[in-house]
């Protein structure tokens, strides 16, 4: 029964400020973590060109630099990774609550589920020490790909693999996953793609890791937040679609007609158009060489030639509206190459980019401020209570 024509909201004194969708473009903080020019198509980590960093650098270095702001020394760099390995070692009770996880669960669902359980068997970290800080964020990076692997076993009726503390995160993350100790090639794709998902400025994974922190929280509930955004199809889980997409396609012959249904029921496409990318996402083009590197060297896949096609297609339609591959577009027939399973593709995803978000998480606690934006209310003033029995 609608309430009675309800009363006009009193004229606003104060101007109202303008809805904008999504926060498109609006500064949420500042930040000297990385940059991106969506025109140009540039995504620089503490200044560093992202095509410099694939080509140079490893997981671990570009990790040093998103926490320290400069790139380590080899005896830094050395001594980082000792600091890593040393956390490598999870507690049994935090795997057996992991075991104890349904194994019919996404891989997603189960991270983000055994971020707060990481928390409950780790020292509470004192948010004002940078020390403390470092030693948290260290146990959460550290933790990431062991716990994905352990999960992927674990699901599919297999032991748990220890971890090698001799291996770098990407090599430890192929050898706890697969129970092989992974050949150059493959650990330095992996590696390197996990450099390109490490950091993205203000993405919705990044911003809820911030929101989350901002409370004075953990890093381990932030993470998880941050886990459960970048989940989301629109997100990091496109790396997953992407995948399913180019099978449902069948074949680069079937790519015209499939787009053009697509366009027709105006659907997304997954893999394509960004926030702030108006052109080609730089890391679609590192994966696409490294897709091209990898197939070079193991053979090519039909999904590859399909997903050259419809990004052919597809530009001749979206590119005008500034739609173009991203980072999300190669990434899964990279992965499906190295034998990875299609739903973990978003796990590899949240591994690399537990960099940029305790890069963020750090920042956030060096000037904490609470998250706490305003609205625009749309709603009724002063509605009268109707007793139910008169409803
Ligand atoms: C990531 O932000 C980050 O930095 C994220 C990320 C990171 O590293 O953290 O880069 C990682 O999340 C990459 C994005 C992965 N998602 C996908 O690939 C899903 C498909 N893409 C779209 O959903 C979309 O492009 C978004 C969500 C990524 C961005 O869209 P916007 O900026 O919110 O714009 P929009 O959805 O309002 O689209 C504007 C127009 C719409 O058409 P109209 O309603 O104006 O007619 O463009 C169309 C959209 O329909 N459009 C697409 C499209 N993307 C935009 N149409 C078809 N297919 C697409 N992929």
């Amino acid at each position: 029964m609608p309430s009675p024509k309800a009363p006009q909201p009193p004229p606003s004194t104060l101007s109202t400020p303008e809805l904008i969708p999504g926060l498109a473009g609006i500064p949420a903080a500042e930040s000297s973590i990385s940059f991106i020019d969506g025109q140009e198509g540039i995504l620089a980590y503490r200044g560093h060109r992202i095509e410099v960093l694939a080509e140079h650098s490893t997981f671990e270095e570009t990790t040093y630099l998103l926490w320290n702001a400069c790139l380590p020394t080899q005896a830094e760099l050395d001594a980082f990774k000792i600091e890593l390995t040393a956390h490598y070692h999870l507690p049994d009770e935090l795997l057996a609550a992991l075991r104890a996880l349904p194994a019919g669960g996404h891989p997603m669902a189960a991270l983000q589920a055994m971020m707060p359980m990481l928390r409950m068997v780790s020292p509470v970290c004192n948010l004002k020490d940078p020390v403390s800080r470092h030693e948290t964020s260290l146990r959460v990076l550290a933790a990431m790909p062991i716990l994905i692997a352990a999960f992927e076993r674990v699901r599919r009726g297999k032991e748990i693999i220890a971890p090698d503390p001799e291996l770098s995160v990407a090599g430890n993350f192929l050898w706890c996953l697969n129970g092989e100790k992974p050949d150059a090639i493959e650990e330095r794709i992996l590696d390197c793609a996990l450099v390109l998902h490490a950091e993205h400025t203000m993405n919705a994974s990044t911003f809820a890791c911030r929101v989350v922190a901002s409370t004075e929280t953990d890093a381990y509930t932030a993470v998880s937040g941050a886990v459960g955004t970048l989940f989301g199809p629109l997100h990091g889980g496109a790396n997953e679609r992407v995948l399913e997409q180019l099978e449902a396609i069948g074949g680069a012959e079937n790519a015209q007609a499939w787009f053009q249904a697509q366009v027709a029921k105006k659907a997304k496409v997954m893999g394509m158009g960004h926030r702030v990318y108006k052109t080609k996402d730089p890391r679609a083009r590192a994966l696409q060489l490294l897709a091209k590197e990898l197939f070079e060297a193991r053979g090519t896949t039909e999904l590859y030639a399909t997903a050259l096609e419809l990004e052919k297609i597809a530009a001749e339609v979206f590119g005008a509206r500034g739609i173009w591959p991203n980072v999300d577009f190669f990434s899964g027939i990279v992965y499906q190459k190295l034998g990875i399973p299609t739903d973990v593709f978003t796990p590899i995803f949240a591994l690399a980019r537990t960099a940029g978000w305790l890069a963020h998480w750090r920042e956030q606690m060096r000037d904490n401020k609470l998250f706490r934006p305003g609205q625009i209310y749309t709603g009724v003033h002063d509605a009268t209570w109707v007793p139910i029995e008169d409803r």
